[in-house]
């Protein structure tokens, strides 16, 4: 592994959290195959400290539902030198009285320090139009009493291509041009550790309005990947997808299903 060259603001992070989050570190790393993997298994070895860990780059980077979450090529001559894409964790010991929620009071929290045209996409995907920015990935590990949560975010702030992807994904430099992930980083980081340890004191109703006004699938219509189908109808205050089904209002809670929007017909078909 070689020395990072690229200039995070690791230091300002820090001083912003450390405060109210004394045991907090942040550490950058050239390579390592998944900063959540890395995480977890600190966490099963008993390392519980707070901490950001970023990587400039992930050999087996992981993604929801057992996909892999790849990081959109090397840094080159072809990205300017630059990172194409931001790829972080935070793990912190988490105690809230109901985990449901968290995954959307974390993308909520990333949407909305990094641009107002960023909408989410139930559970945990921030989405620009109608392709993938980033992607969230949560885990937790049980120690003794404790649990320690994993919160892994991947933004892509580089354009790339979409081989083997049925949308090609969008970049944040498409709305913030010359934008990098150090800048992405700085964005989002504090206001995400506020947002999470906000979460574990209020949970997430108090956010499902601000969540209403980012939320993606509001009245369209959505195929779970069980087949259940209807229109999106927002979310309950537990966070909980609310479906209008054949069968009347369905709550659709599981982490294991995935959903997607059904394309709108081209304007021209009857
Ligand atoms: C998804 O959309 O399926 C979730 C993607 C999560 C990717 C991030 S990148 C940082 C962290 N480390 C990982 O291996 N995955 C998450």
């Amino acid at each position: 592994m070689g020395a990072t060259t690229v200039q995070w603001q690791a230091e300002a992070i820090w001083e912003a959290v450390s405060p109210s989050l004394p045991a907090f570190s942040v550490e950058i790393l050239p390579e390592i195959d998944s900063t959540n993997t890395e995480l977890m298994r600190r966490a099963r070895a008993g390392q519980l400290e707070p901490v950001l860990l970023v990587a400039e780059r992930q050999s087996a980077g992981r993604g929801r539902l057992g996909r892999s979450w790849a990081s959109g090529g090397d840094v080159g001559a072809q990205t300017g030198g630059a990172l194409p894409s931001l790829t972080f964790s935070l793990g912190l010991p988490l105690a809230p009285v109901d985990w449901s929620g968290l995954s959307l009071a974390v993308g909520l929290s990333v949407v909305e320090r990094l641009h107002p045209d960023l909408k989410l996409k139930w559970p945990n995907d921030v989405w620009l139009q109608d392709r993938k920015l980033a992607g969230i990935l949560i885990e937790t590990a049980s120690v003794g009493e404790l649990r320690y949560a994993v919160i892994g975010v991947g933004i892509n702030i580089l354009p790339r291509d979409g081989q083997g992807l049925s949308t090609v994904p969008a970049a944040l430099s498409e709305l913030l041009p010359g934008t990098d992930a150090p800048a992405a980083l700085a964005r989002v980081a504090a206001p995400l550790v506020l947002a999470v340890r906000q979460f574990e004191t209020q949970g997430f109703a108090p956010l499902r309005t601000a969540f209403h006004a980012r939320d993606l699938l509001y009245g369209r219509e959505v195929v779970c990947s069980d087949g259940v189908g209807g229109m999106a109808r927002g979310v309950d205050a537990a966070g909980a997808l609310l479906l209008h089904t054949q069968d009347g209002l369905k709550k659709i809670t599981s982490a294991e299903v995935s959903v997607r929007p059904v394309p709108h017909p081209p304007a021209n078909q009857p």
